[in-house]
């Protein structure tokens, strides 16, 4: 076993009783359970428990769970001086995984939960169960965990115990997590973008591509995305920053990620993902800018310059040293994007690797919906949708195209939307009820008047007493069409 830290100490004290498995690749398991039942008991608060979404992370809960039950006796999730534990190893916050334990120990203590123990022989439908009752659970300050106790065993379940938390204090402000998770998403997404920046300017200088220095950054990202946080998201509505190649292989990138997580992807294979959505468009940098930019009409001979790219990015991405298997990947991508008509025809969609098929949609979206100069009105998210759906060239994978619909939804977060009551608003998050795509949270900008207002977020699903909806969205808009600057988008994020 390798030389430990002195930090490294408590865990290396359980070696006995972790068995074969080293205390660091404990905690990483021990992070993956926590991660997996956190986002499976928010899935649960969207929809409902037969929901794919609800399928895959609550498989993941019970494969984490099995995993470590293999290593010990009993699976204890505590929630002890600000802390979350497995057993007697402290969740570290790591990449970016600090959201997620943050939330999942405040949703513990909120319901006076302490502890909660998982015995061998569990089965999934009992951790559905359990986080089904946790969701219904009462919270705030008078809870102790005993509604949750007392309906695990009316359930006759005897896999599980829950534990009272004794310390009583709410230790961590939802409020400062939540805030802390739209500073990570902004940060993660401008630094991407600057990278993005560089790279661009470093290639048209003809140096080397360096795909390394993005590796960090795209991590941050596939971490924010499994948290569950949707800032990141509302981002990639962000359009033409900078300029439009760099802003578009960003979204491109975010998109991406956000589609393998929701596919099931690890997160290796989320990062290569990541990593190969930035480099899709690479070649464009070897073309005349103003021609790879967008102007307001392209000649034959312009358009057959933008073809090549493909080519081009490949061949770049080949010369960017090292040959890994993300460069490899990236290639592929950067090749196989375009699947349409007057791009030429590679290898049948099928048997086109996954990472280009995604990146296929995922640009294609973020491209229809983005203002250009030679389509100044970019089409809505839905219009855009409904035209990657209708696919009548068979150009995208029509699976993933399901996935990528129920994912971004007809408002995704992030799209500016007018209310039939007047006010102008920004989707916050999906809707809360299951099946009302188009009725989510949205951060109010300005009333019927016109005058701004602040923190105010409305739920379009609310309704009256006698159950007609309040309101509903009238209209969208992108932000270049209300001249809106990006610092007040993300003041409503
Ligand atoms: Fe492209
Ligand atoms: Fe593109």
């Amino acid at each position: 076993m390798p030389k430990r830290n002195g930090k490294e100490t408590h865990a290396s004290s359980l070696d006995g009783m972790l068995g074969a498995m080293e205390g660091r690749a404990y905690r990483a398991l021990g992070g993956a359970f926590a991660t997996s039942f956190y986002i499976t008991f928010k899935n649960l608060q969207l929809y409902s428990a037969n929901n794919i979404n609800v399928r895959q992370t609550l498989g993941q809960v019970m494969s984490n769970t099995v995993a470590l039950l293999e290593e010990s006796d009993d699976l204890r999730l505590s929630a002890a001086r600000n802390y979350l534990f497995v057993n007697e190893v402290r969740l570290r916050s790591g990449r970016g995984g600090f959201q997620n334990f943050g939330l999942l120990y405040t949703e513990m203590i909120r319901r006076g939960v302490g502890a909660i123990v998982l015995h061998h022989g569990i089965i999934e439908e009992e951790i559905e169960n359990l986080l089904m009752i946790m969701n219904e659970a009462p919270n705030g300050e008078d809870a102790d965990g005993s509604y949750i106790q007392d309906r695990i065993q009316e359930l006759g379940i005897s896999t599980i115990d829950v534990e009272t938390y004794v310390d009583g204090e709410m230790e961590v402000d939802l409020e400062d997590i939540a805030e802390e998770a739209r500073r990570a998403s902004i940060n993660a997404y401008f630094r991407a973008i600057f990278l993005m920046r560089d790279i661009y300017k470093e290639v048209r200088e003809d140096k080397k591509l360096n795909v390394r220095i993005l590796k960090r950054v795209v991590q941050n990202m596939v971490d924010i995305v499994a948290a569950g946080d949707y800032t990141l998201m509302a981002l990639t509505r962000v359009k033409n920053h900078i300029s439009y190649l760099v802003n578009h292989a960003v979204n491109v990138c975010v998109l991406s990620i956000w589609l393998g997580n929701e596919l099931g992807l690890g997160k290796v294979a989320q990062e290569q993902l990541g990593l190969s959505s930035l480099f899709a468009d690479i070649g464009m940098a070897c073309i005349p800018e103003e021609i790879a930019e967008g102007k307001e009409k392209l000649s034959d001979e312009e358009w057959a310059e933008v073809r090549r790219h493909p080519l081009i990015g490949s061949r770049i991405l080949l010369r960017s040293g090292r040959i890994s298997e993300v460069t490899i990947r990236s290639m592929l991508v950067a090749f196989q994007h375009h699947t349409h008509a007057d791009y030429p025809e590679l290898v049948p969609l099928d048997r086109t690797d996954i990472f280009s098929r995604i990146v296929t949609i995922t640009d294609a979206f973020d491209a229809m919906t983005t203002p250009r100069p030679f389509r100044q009105k970019p089409m809505s998210p839905e219009e855009a949708l409904n035209s990657l759906s209708d696919d009548e060239g068979g150009r995208y994978d029509p699976l993933l195209i399901k996935l990528f619909v129920n994912t971004i939804g007809i408002y995704p977060v992030g799209t500016l939307v007018k209310l039939s009551t007047g006010e102008l608003a920004v989707v916050h998050r999906p809707s809360l009820e299951d099946g009302l795509v188009n009725r989510p949270l949205v951060s109010v900008i300005s009333d019927a008047q016109g005058d701004a207002v602040e923190n105010t977020i409305l739920d379009v699903a609310e309704r009256d007493s006698g159950g007609s909806f309040l309101r509903e969205i009238v209209e969208t808009y992108d932000s270049m069409e209300l001249d809106m600057e990006i610092t007040d988008f993300l003041a409503v994020l």
